[in-house]
């Protein structure tokens, strides 16, 4: 960790040099790309068990280039999470999560100071006896407002990690938007004012990642800072892909018709369309249940795992009726 006491503002007579995040990470110490190429980048999100086209891999690559977050939005359950978790596993580096949630604020997301200590601290200064060895006040207040009474959450731990960091910022658009801006300094400079302590600067880059339902709009500021990446529910293909990756013991055959289904119930007009998440679910069901191919019945009594509304499921049995004369397995 490095503290120092710099100011960032630009002195009056200095020349802006383009983008305010593209000057500071000329001064920011970016080490090594984490990776040599887009393909091998998506190479190794397969060996994670994370399958992504290169458009994906492009933007985390560039995110490593550039040290620039990334802000990954889309629908529920369509990998923005687990997008994280796997650059964490392929590159070894320790994951620091931020789960947001309205009302978190800078004591849970930054760092607080340990009150109960730092009473301790005064307490026992107080109680000395020899009123002549007593710190002063001065002395006392450098004291307690020092690291040893500092308490960290997750930013502050991602910026002073002195090994490699993947920092999560997960559900961003849960927190108030003034609270958004708690997260400017970090996202373009990598570092974090503690009024009393001066400035912590990162020593290393950690890669970020901030996730997005979209239930508000983002600020412009915070969308500024970072590289943006959509993930949309995936082809049939990748999603066949991704059952086959992550269900066990599931036939190419069962992949490719449930990545079907789940396909065709996401063109209806539903309240909530299936995610992911819910095919694996369903499909690891399946493969539990001992069934090779899905007809009709078995759609209907296990469609509660893709859907959760019950106008929904009503909807999803005319149209798995429908598919599975279509298509007869
Ligand atoms: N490209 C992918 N490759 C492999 N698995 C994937 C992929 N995308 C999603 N998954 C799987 O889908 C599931 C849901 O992913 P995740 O939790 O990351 O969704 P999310 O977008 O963060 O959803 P939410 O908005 O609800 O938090 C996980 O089990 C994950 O393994
Ligand atoms: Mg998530």
């Amino acid at each position: 960790m490095t503290i120092s006491a710099r100011s960032d503002e630009a002195s009056p007579g200095e020349q802006p040099k383009g983008l305010g995040a593209a000057r500071a990470s000329e001064e920011l110490p970016i080490g090594e790309p984490r990776f040599a190429s887009v393909p091998e980048l998506r190479e190794r999100l397969r060996e994670v068990g994370y399958l992504a086209d290169d458009g994906l891999a492009g933007v985390v690559y560039l995110a490593d280039r550039l040290a620039k977050p990334v802000l990954v939005e889309g629908p529920a359950g369509t990998g923005k999470t687990e997008l994280a978790k796997s650059v964490s596993r392929l590159t070894g580096a320790r994951l620091i999560r931020l789960q947001c949630y309205e009302g978190l604020d800078e004591a849970k997301a930054l760092y607080e100071w340990n009150y109960k200590k730092q009473l301790l601290r005064i307490q026992v200064e107080s109680a000395t006896p020899d009123e002549a060895r007593r710190a002063g006040w001065e002395e006392l207040e450098e004291d307690i407002f020092s690291e040893e009474f500092l308490l960290t959450r997750p930013l502050l731990e991602a910026i002073r990690a002195s090994e490699p960091v993947v920092l999560l910022v997960d559900e961003v658009d849960r927190v108030e938007i003034e609270t958004e801006a708690l997260l400017l300094e970090i996202l373009s400079d990598y570092q974090v004012s503690i009024p009393e302590l001066g400035t912590v600067r990162a020593t290393q880059i950690p890669l970020v990642f901030l996730t997005s339902n979209n239930t508000r709009e983002l600020s412009e500021a915070l969308k500024r800072r970072c590289l943006f990446l959509h993930l949309d529910y995936p082809s049939v293909e990748r999603e066949r892909e991704i059952v086959l990756a992550k269900v066990p013991g599931i036939t190419e055959e069962l992949a490719d018709q449930v990545a079907r289904i789940v396909r065709s119930l996401r063109s209806l007009e539903l309240k909530k369309h299936p995610s992911i998440s819910e095919t694996l679910d369903w499909a690891r069901t399946l493969v539990l249940l001992g069934i090779d191919s899905v007809d009709e019945q078995t759609a209907r009594d296990t469609l509660h795992l893709l859907l959760k509304y019950r106008s929904d499921i009503e909807t999803a049995a005319k149209e798995v009726a429908a598919a599975t004369r279509r298509a007869p397995a």
